[in-house]
């Protein structure tokens, strides 16, 4: 059977490169690079079970969180190739304390943010695990970034998005105009347009929080919660509760079929007032890539994620995205 030609990611973005003739290709560039990377430890995560990499690698991260050897492998394997890829100044990993600086002589025009493997917890247990990414222009001129380059913005991205390691491997990105989904076939080594504009529903079906934390949450948050649950025809709900503890997963089922995914701010461990996703490389890229679809990202004082400039790298923001109807309601009770 002849298989049909497949939009890869390449033949993408040069037919929208059509549209920019100003483009250098470096963004196209870097995202190839990156994609090299989740090839690879696409690869890996498909053999975890079999390969010596399951389980806990005996390191603590910044986060106070113990790193499993497959976030060790996934961080490690994008650090280098980044490192030397040309197109970035700087980067920054949820698994890395300070700054990561460029190969000298290799230093590029874009910084590079990310979570290597999110939903770590998931490893072990075979659900749904991924990595996800927020590219910014540099501030600076020349020579390697800096802290100024790295706190940048949400809404001043050039690019995010994920790769989810699942049933089958997706890279999910955006550029600013849309996002696009693509498949990989792994017999050829390729990812093809398999989602082109993707929209999220202007309405959930799907309420992602993690219950257990309720007894924590502030009182507004918890009246809207409930609300949620409560039998409004009109409105589809209650609405089903999906969550899985990835949140990359749980945000792309959102995205594809409708929902709200809500993560808190909780005073169960007063070191950390603001819940536990980060505004860099969590919630940012996913604030971008929502808003691209439709949907909407605020915090649980209705702050648009996207507004805030960060103070550190590894700053927590409270998290509440998906579907616009959805998130303008949440607003009314948070604000
Ligand atoms: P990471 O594995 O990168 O540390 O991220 C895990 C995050 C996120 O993926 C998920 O939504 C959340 O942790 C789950 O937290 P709880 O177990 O507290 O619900
Ligand atoms: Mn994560
Ligand atoms: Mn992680």
């Amino acid at each position: 059977m002849n298989k049909p030609l497949g939009v890869t990611v390449i033949r993408h973005i040069v037919d929208s490169q059509r549209l920019h003739p100003e483009a250098t290709g470096d963004l196209s560039g870097l995202l190839n690079e990156l994609i090299v990377a989740g090839k690879t430890i696409s690869a890996e995560v498909n053999m975890a079970g079999l390969a010596d990499i399951l389980g806990m690698s005996g390191k603590t991260n910044i986060q106070g969180e113990k790193v499993q050897k497959l976030d060790e492998f996934a961080n490690n394997t994008i650090k280098k190739r980044m490192a030397r890829c040309g197109y970035l100044c700087v980067m920054t990993s949820e698994e890395e304390d300070d700054i990561i600086p460029v190969e000298d002589g290799y230093e590029g025009k874009y910084t590079l943010a990310f979570d290597p493997l999110d939903g770590s917890t998931n490893i072990d247990v075979n659900v749904n695990i991924g990595t996800i990414f927020s590219v910014h222009r540099r501030r600076t001129k020349w020579g390697q970034g800096g802290w100024e380059d790295m706190l940048q913005r949400g809404r001043d991205q050039v690019a995010a998005g994920y790769i989810l390691y699942g049933s089958s491997t997706m890279l999910v990105f955006t550029t600013g105009e849309g996002v696009q989904g693509f498949t990989l076939d792994p017999s050829v080594g390729e990812f093809y347009l398999s989602h082109p504009d993707i929209r999220t529903p202007e309405r959930s079906k799907y309420l992602s929080v993690n219950e257990g934390n309720s007894h924590y949450w502030p009182e507004n948050v918890r009246r809207y919660i409930d609300a949620l649950k409560e039998k409004d025809k009109e409105k589809g709900r209650p609405y089903s509760c999906r969550y899985i503890g990835s949140l990359v997963a749980d945000f792309h089922r959102n995205l594809i079929a409708g929902g709200i995914f809500i993560y808190p701010r909780d005073n169960k461990d007063p070191e950390k007032p603001y819940g536990k996703l980060r505004l860099l490389y969590e919630a940012a890229p996913l604030a971008m890539l929502i808003e691209q679809a439709g949907g909407r990202a605020i915090t649980d004082d209705g702050i648009n994620i996207l507004d805030i400039t960060p103070d550190s790298l590894h700053q927590r923001v409270p998290l509440i995205i998906g579907s616009k109807l959805d998130v303008d309601e949440a607003e009314g009770y948070l604000g």
